[in-house]
């Protein structure tokens, strides 16, 4: 073995070891093949995008590197059961992106990648209600003790600009005649995971007040898409189906969303990133408010199926009832609005699951089913 193999393989090994020291993570930075502090200007970017392998940051990091070639990328991600190389195999090789494994709670390590980067979109986080009700420790470690680190890391290397992507599900939920929510909407979130998701958007605005940190917040509503994990209704539902299982509702199916696709959320991202005033708080959001029986007749439809696939179970614990989004600063600041229909949006999704079964397949057949049993056994 040459040197240049040996290196290589010592690169490989760190890359993919649980805990990653500082000097381990000085090597590694050394190794990159690009020379990320040249590019800490105005014109390119370098950007620290955390859990960028679960399903929006995945989604974000092909478009990002698509519309900005000359970008770089540096990936912070743990590898949660929610993060999957798999879902950047199409960009793993470009010469501008650099995958980390780490913990956004490792404050070494964060400050080492801080000092090289002028961009933070914090994507990482716990993000399935379901097991913050089954257990909400890790949502309040990552969501809020890991931003809080980011936060610090950022204002001790120079006031690093920092982009935090959050969810409507901070605001609480809605009655059928009450107006959307707004970025005016008190925070009143009801379950583990948005009450982590408020508190970290809290310390994200205190970091702006307190210390002039340069921050940004997008309030996204439900998401779907390729990639995305099948806990979340619709891809479960599509591959439960595929698997010839039958669809768990919740309660009795009337529970509303507001449903946008992924790659409308990242333009929203990419548009508060550039045109967004510092400090502010965007709400983005889809305009298809549905409810959960409309997707699911939607999906059973365009499946060749009909009602007797649905199992009703027990309702979620303290489920919110309605979600919905008032994108009007967007618009009117940013000049951003969806543009990608439901019906088109989930044709292509179904598409995607049914061709991509190997995907899923092999999420669904390790650990997913311990928690499958968990959450869905007994209701
Ligand atoms: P996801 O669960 O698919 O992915 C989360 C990623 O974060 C995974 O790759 C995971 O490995 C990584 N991660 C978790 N803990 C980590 C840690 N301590 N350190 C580093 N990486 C860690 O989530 P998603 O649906 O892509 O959501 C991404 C973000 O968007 C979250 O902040 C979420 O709150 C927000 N959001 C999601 C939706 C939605 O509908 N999915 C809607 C609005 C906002
Ligand atoms: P989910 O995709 O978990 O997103 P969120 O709870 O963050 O909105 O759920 C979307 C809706 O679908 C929510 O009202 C709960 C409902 N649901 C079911 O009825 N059955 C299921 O198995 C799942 C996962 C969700």
């Amino acid at each position: 073995m040459n040197i240049l193999e040996r290196k290589n393989n010592i690169i490989k090994r760190l890359l993919f070891k649980k805990n990653i020291t500082s000097n381990e993570a000085k090597f590694l930075l050394d190794k990159i093949d690009f020379d990320l502090k040249s590019y800490n200007n105005e014109k390119n970017k370098t950007l620290l995008v955390t859990g960028g392998a679960g399903f929006i940051g995945s989604n974000f990091i092909q478009y990002w590197l698509k519309k900005y070639p000359k970008d770089k990328i540096i990936n912070l991600d743990k590898l949660t059961y929610a993060g999957n190389l798999e879902n950047l195999k199409k960009i793993e090789n470009n010469s501008n992106y650099k995958f980390i494994k780490g913990d956004i709670c490792n404050r070494k390590l964060v400050n080492i990648l801080m000092k090289h980067v002028n961009l933070v979109v914090n994507f990482a986080a716990e993000t399935h209600v379901d097991r913050s009700v089954l257990s909400s420790e890790e949502f309040v470690r990552t969501n809020v003790e890991g931003t809080r680190n980011l936060l610090e890391a950022a204002k001790n290397n120079g006031n690093v600009r920092f982009h935090h992507i959050s969810t409507d599900e901070v605001f609480g939920h809605l009655s059928l005649n009450d107006l959307a929510f707004t970025e005016k909407t008190a925070y009143d979130p009801r379950s583990p995971y948005s009450a982590s998701k408020a508190s970290s958007d809290h310390l994200v605005r205190a970091y702006y007040y307190t210390y002039k940190l340069p921050i940004t917040i997008s309030n996204c509503s439900n998401n779907y898409g390729p990639y995305q994990f099948p806990e979340k209704l619709i891809p479960l539902f599509v591959t439960n189906l595929i698997e010839g299982k039958k669809v768990p509702i919740y309660g009795n199916g009337q529970n509303i969303r507001d449903w946008i696709h992924v790659n409308d959320h990242n333009e929203g991202v990419d548009a508060v990133i550039h045109k967004g005033r510092i400090g502010e708080t965007y709400c983005l959001g889809g305009g298809n408010e549905l409810t959960n029986m409309q997707i699911t007749m939607t999906i059973l439809d365009e499946m060749g199926f009909g009602e007797e696939k649905i199992e009703y179970i027990k309702d979620r614990p303290g489920h919110d009832f309605r979600y919905a989004i008032d994108y009007s600063k967007a618009k009117n600041e940013l000049g951003w609005k969806p543009k990608i229909s439901f019906e088109q949006g989930i044709q292509n999704t179904i598409k995607w699951l049914i061709n991509n079964q190997n995907w899923w397949r092999k999420i669904k057949s390790g650990k997913y089913q311990d928690y499958y049993k968990k959450n869905y056994s007994n209701k």
